[in-house]
């Protein structure tokens, strides 16, 4: 276990905001979990995986806590699939590397997304046609305030777009300690998205590799490399607007992008961003990437208060131009 004190956070979010925690702690194992759950039970505390998905907007004054339950078990496999858990501190894409290399599939649409596996299972993260609900089969947690273990069916979880029971009626009370995924040993490939499908044109048959590697490619080349400029991937979540809607929008823009959603229709935010004039546009330090307007990145030591403003910037545009919301993806912390 490392606890340490006044922390920078530095290296903890991918928008690269230097802001401090007065008390960092990672630990190794449930146990630990639970010791620095009791003892420090009276601080605000936040769980953070890698930080990809959040915003600091200030010095965090109380604990935060990450996970280094890394591990892989294979619960059971029959000749079909496997259900296989993995510790909620293993990074996402090294599970996903780590299936491909075993041949299980249904993971490999997801290569390449930053975080941790404890984080995937609380937002629901999605790319290329594929949502992690889609392979997860159940959800090992702790109890914050009791320390009693609770395993969540896949069901319970109350899967959504980017959501999860884990960011509505059950927030800040489970701390995700593994995940148990579903993986299939006769994989389906799922090429529906986009241009993967064209993208994998020139290889006759391909596997679950040539997927991870093409879906790599794609979002290396559309997506900011954190390391490089700061970022928490899509700002916004795509908003859905109901069909009437939609139709007086067709109207006035007969190639509007959409796709069916269960409840209305779904329009990518990048479009609507794109069509306000956004892209590449700076405030202070912060910029609308210009290869794809739903991410905003850190320039050049952008502020918080430079990325929410220019955020809020963006939703009033598109409320006046479209009269659609859109709401953040990123947390505010
Ligand atoms: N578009 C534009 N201009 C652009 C880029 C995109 O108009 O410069 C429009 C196009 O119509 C394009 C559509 O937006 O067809 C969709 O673009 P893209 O395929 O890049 O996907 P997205 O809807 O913008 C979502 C996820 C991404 C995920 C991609 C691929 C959300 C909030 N974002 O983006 O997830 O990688 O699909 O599946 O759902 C993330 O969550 O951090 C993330 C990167």
């Amino acid at each position: 276990m490392k606890i340490l004190q006044n922390q920078s956070l530095l290296a903890w979010n991918t928008f690269h905001i230097d802001v401090q925690a007065d008390i960092f702690a990672e630990y190794d194992n449930i146990n630990e979990l639970c010791t620095l759950l009791q003892r420090y039970n009276s601080l605000p505390m936040l769980h953070i995986g890698r930080g990809s998905n959040l915003l600091f907007t200030n010095n965090f004054n109380g604990i935060i806590l990450h996970s280094n339950i890394c591990f892989y078990h294979l619960n059971t496999q029959t000749e079909e699939e496997v259900l296989l858990e993995v510790g909620a501190g293993v990074v996402f894409d090294d599970f996903i590397r780590y299936a491909v290399e075993h041949d299980w599939g249904g993971a490999e649409n997801l290569s390449y997304i930053p975080g941790e596996v404890g984080a995937s299972a609380v937002q629901n993260i999605g790319a290329y046609g594929v949502e992690v609900k889609d392979i997860i089969h159940r959800v090992f947690t702790i109890n914050r305030q009791t320390l009693e273990p609770r395993i969540f069916t896949n069901q319970e979880c109350q899967y959504a777009y980017r959501d999860s029971i884990f960011k509505n009626e059950m927030k800040n009370q489970y701390i995700v300690t593994s995940v148990e995924f579903k993986l299939t040993k006769q994989p389906r490939l799922s090429l529906d998205y986009g241009n993967l499908r064209a993208a994998l044109a020139d290889i006759a048959k391909p596997d679950i590799a040539d997927v991870r590697r093409t879906v790599t490619a794609i979002r290396q080349q559309k997506l900011p490399e954190v390391a490089e400029l700061g970022s928490a991937g899509s700002f916004f979540k795509n908003p859905v607007i109901d069909k009437q809607h939609f139709d007086e929008l067709r109207q006035l823009y007969p190639t509007i992008p959409h796709y069916p959603a269960p409840n209305g229709v779904k329009i990518p935010a990048a479009w609507l961003i794109e069509q306000c004039g956004w892209k590449g546009k700076t405030l202070g330090g912060a910029q609308v990437y210009d290869k794809q307007p739903l991410v905003i990145v850190n320039k050049n030591n952008a502020t918080p208060k430079d990325i929410v403003t220019l955020a809020d910037n963006i939703s009033r545009s598109i409320k006046e131009k479209f009269s659609i919301s859109i709401y953040p993806e990123v947390n505010y912390i």
